[in-house]
């Protein structure tokens, strides 16, 4: 089955924001709603069109607003849902859209669903949540952790992630009896939560919002053949092309052929997912390949074709999301050379997918290491470091030692202010990477993408056809490499604002590649 998606999310280029480290405008040291709005103008210039925004809920912050307690409130540490709205009109006025978060899977264990539900006396939202019967009784091998011994309620609940966040209870599609817990989809108490997630899902596209990133998409999905089908998604999907057909979905999936199945718009490729992995992963970090492709080695681009071609095939009329990181994941810019990201952007935006850039890898922010875990964020903490706006206190007037999160200390080269302006910064090569992706039909992602190489560390491929279509080569490796070049492709000559380390050989029949270069041939 097929599901289209609205059409601007072909062209859109993302940004997430994460809205503690993006820019505090009332001086207490952590990001704002005002604090975005302030650099709205930033963003145009940019020129990225849709936001996506970190959670922003009311929530007592055990993982980094991941854990929500109020649904429909803003955090007052953001501001207020006047401040909200500014934004959304801000934004708009600009034509930029705004994603929120929407954490269907679970809640904070101080949301008053929780607080109801973990009670003895049996009430409405008894069964909201993932109970057993006993607190004795954990199931294993359901891949889920269960909280023991919380409250007055005889039973043991499911956690969906850290242990403050409590599993609601979507349904199964075939509930085993054994299993009091699991509960057909028709079941009220399942439709209850159903509802509820419809519900605030209207009030904040009522609001203006434009869309969400759907945050653990998968773990309401029960994992029981055939997946559940992904009922709820599919049931969301008809209220969006019923009430809101211009508003868009991305899940935080990880595998888009089974997310975009759903009637999901877009899914991400996210480090539980070996594609993701052979382009971007660090050493250290879970799955990492010892030799990505963006790295100093070099990898094997057969190694991608393999685990990526199987989602790019089969993607039911969605997209498939490539950002640069995000919150949970080391910093694109940590241990890489800006040349080397020069590249790894020039792939990102390229490519027929739809484009996410986590706030500050536009710079080459790196992770600031060494950092004691913040709300939650464990390991995760040295990514969410507060915006290199510049070497001083453009993140925020109140002293650094006050701020959400130190500062890198010597970030150089890689701040706003020592980018903006320089032809040849990174920021200033994904500005016209982002323009020529607007301005050039072969860039769609529906338009053809026709890999030209198959092995080795060499991105080669060509998008679109005939005179209009583009010629991609990255390098991204330390060592120089000769290919040949198609005849075919003779008439195309480098961008040479788009280029750099790649030159013709032999009255044009071979290309020789520089360490960390790359090249867009029009
Ligand atoms: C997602 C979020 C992550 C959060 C987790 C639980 O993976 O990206 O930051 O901790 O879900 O909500
Ligand atoms: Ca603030």
């Amino acid at each position: 089955m097929e599901f289209p998606h609205p059409t601007w999310l072909d062209r859109a280029i993302g940004y997430q924001i994460y809205p503690q480290s993006f820019q505090d405008r009332n001086g207490d040291g952590i990001g704002d709603l005002l604090g975005i709005l302030s650099r709205v103008d930033y963003l145009v210039d940019l020129g990225v069109d849709l936001i996506w925004l970190s959670p922003i809920y009311d929530s007592p912050f055990l993982d980094a607003g991941y854990d929500v307690r109020d649904f429909k409130k803003v955090a007052p540490r953001y501001g207020s849902m006047e401040d909200l709205d500014r934004l959304i009109e801000a934004l708009h006025a600009r034509e930029i859209r705004l994603m929120l978060d929407l954490v269907p899977g679970h809640t904070s264990i101080d949301h008053p669903w929780f607080l109801e539900s973990s009670k003895n006396e049996p009430n409405p939202y008894t069964n909201r949540y993932v109970w057993t019967h006993s607190m004795y009784e954990v199931p294993t091998g359901t891949g889920e952790g269960f909280l023991q011994g919380y409250g007055e309620r005889e039973g043991a609940v499911a956690i969906n992630f850290f242990w403050s966040q409590p599993k609601l209870n979507y349904g199964v599609l075939q509930p085993d009896p054994t299993k009091s817990w699991e509960l057909p989809f028709d079941h009220p108490d399942v439709r209850a939560v159903w509802e509820e997630m419809f519900d605030i899902i209207r009030f904040w596209l009522d609001r203006g919002v434009d869309g969400f990133r759907i945050d653990s998409a998968k773990s309401i999905c029960p994992d029981r053949p055939p997946l559940g089908e992904g009922r709820f998604y599919r049931e969301l999907r008809g209220i969006f092309d019923r009430e809101y057909p211009e508003a868009a979905l991305l899940t935080e999936w990880g595998w888009p052929s089974d997310a975009l199945k759903t009637g999901i718009h877009a899914d991400f490729l996210l480090h539980n997912n070996l594609a993701f992995n052979e382009l971007f992963s660090l050493p250290g970090w879970e799955n990492g390949v010892p030799a990505p492709i963006f790295s100093d080695q070099g990898g094997d681009v057969a190694r991608f074709y393999q685990h990526y071609l199987p989602h790019h095939e089969d993607r039911h009329g969605g997209l498939i999301c490539l950002m640069t990181g995000n919150h949970d994941y080391m910093r694109c810019g940590t241990n890489r050379s800006i040349s080397q990201l020069k590249g790894l952007f020039t792939f990102l935006l390229t490519m027929p997918a739809l484009p996410m850039i986590y706030y500050g890898d536009e710079v080459g922010m790196p992770n600031v290491m060494g950092l004691k875990s913040k709300e939650g964020g464990f390991r995760r903490t040295g990514c969410r470091t507060p915006m290199q706006w510049d070497d001083k206190d453009g993140f925020s007037e109140t002293p650094r030692t006050d701020w959400y999160l130190p500062p890198h200390e010597v970030p150089g080269e890689r701040t706003v202010a020592a980018q903006v302006g320089h032809d040849d910064s990174l920021r200033t090569l994904v500005q016209k990477l982002i323009h020529l992706r607007k301005s050039h039909p072969a860039l769609d992602p529906e338009a053809p993408w026709i890999p030209l190489m198959e092995e080795g560390p060499t991105l080669f491929y060509q998008r679109g056809e005939g005179e209009k279509a583009l010629v991609i080569v990255i390098h991204p490796c330390q060592t120089e490499r000769i290919i040949e070049w198609p005849l075919a492709l003779s008439r195309k000559k480098p961008d040479l604002q788009l280029s750099q380390g790649v030159s013709f050989r032999k009255s044009g029949s071979e290309l020789h590649l520089a360490p960390e270069s790359f090249a867009i041939f029009i």
